[in-house]
């Protein structure tokens, strides 16, 4: 797929900029929006994502057709993506499910997709957040995992690559379960409304998580939240 590059200094967000410009793309290219700063930047669940320069805000748009198999994992398939290639410099890095990239139990980024209809088939959007030089309360971020700032133009390309070539390779539940926290410990899973503790066992092959109860049942959940109780 040809890639499509934009740039801004600032936007409210990427994902909303993406959205509301969403017809004007190639659909049979990869546009990736990234802006230095947002004013708006939102996460999941419309939690604000606080947006520093010198951090990664990067929403990348495509099209895929509504039965696309994909469709379910591609948070999934973007934490993948980034997580693998942070592997790969040498940063252990790990994916708190459903799709949080952690250092150490620390948040270090996130990643919020959103849908559009284009004609008959999906616009999608999946945004990016990865604290990368400007450290935020609360979280953490690459350079303070490194103790030296990153090159964070470097940083952008690679993860296009690796991205375009995690979508195009589609989710494997078993390459992501490798890369998962907090197996073998005690969570807690929203679902809906609803609280559930079991232990953290991994994911199945149709890419659920997999929990095991106080009573030694196993419940798969497709979607959710979890929390840390308790480490083994
Ligand atoms: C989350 O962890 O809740 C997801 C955070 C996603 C933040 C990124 S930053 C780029 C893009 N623009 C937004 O407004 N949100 C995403």
């Amino acid at each position: 797929m040809e890639v499509h590059r934009i740039h801004f200094d600032c936007l409210d967000s990427t994902n909303t900029w993406a959205k509301a410009h969403s017809g004007e793309f190639d659909p049979k290219k990869l546009t990736c929006i990234s802006a230095s700063t947002q004013t708006k930047g939102h996460g999941r669940f419309n939690h604000p994502w606080v947006s520093k320069q010198g951090n990664l805000h990067i929403s990348f748009f495509f099209c895929l057709s509504p039965g696309d198999p994909r469709l379910p994992n591609l948070a999934q398939i973007a934490a993948f993506a980034i997580c693998s290639l942070l592997l790969e410099k040498g940063f252990s890095i790990q994916i708190k499910w459903p799709n949080d990239l952690i250092f150490d139990k620390k948040k270090l980024g996130g990643i919020l997709v959103e849908t559009t209809p284009i004609g008959k088939q999906l616009g999608i959007i999946v945004g990016i957040g990865l604290n990368v030089n400007a450290p935020i309360e609360g979280f953490i971020s690459l350079s303070e995992i490194k103790g030296a700032p990153w090159d964070l133009e470097s940083l952008i390309d690679e993860m296009i690559f690796r991205f375009q070539k995690e979508l195009e390779k589609g989710f494997s539940p078993q390459a992501f379960d490798a890369l998962l926290a907090f197996k073998g410990e005690l969570v807690s899973c929203y679902v809906g409304d609803k609280l559930i503790e079991g232990t953290l066992l991994g994911l199945n092959d149709q890419g659920q998580l997999k929990l095991k109860l106080s009573d030694g049942t196993v419940a798969h959940f497709s979607s959710g939240e979890i929390n840390i109780l308790r480490t083994q």
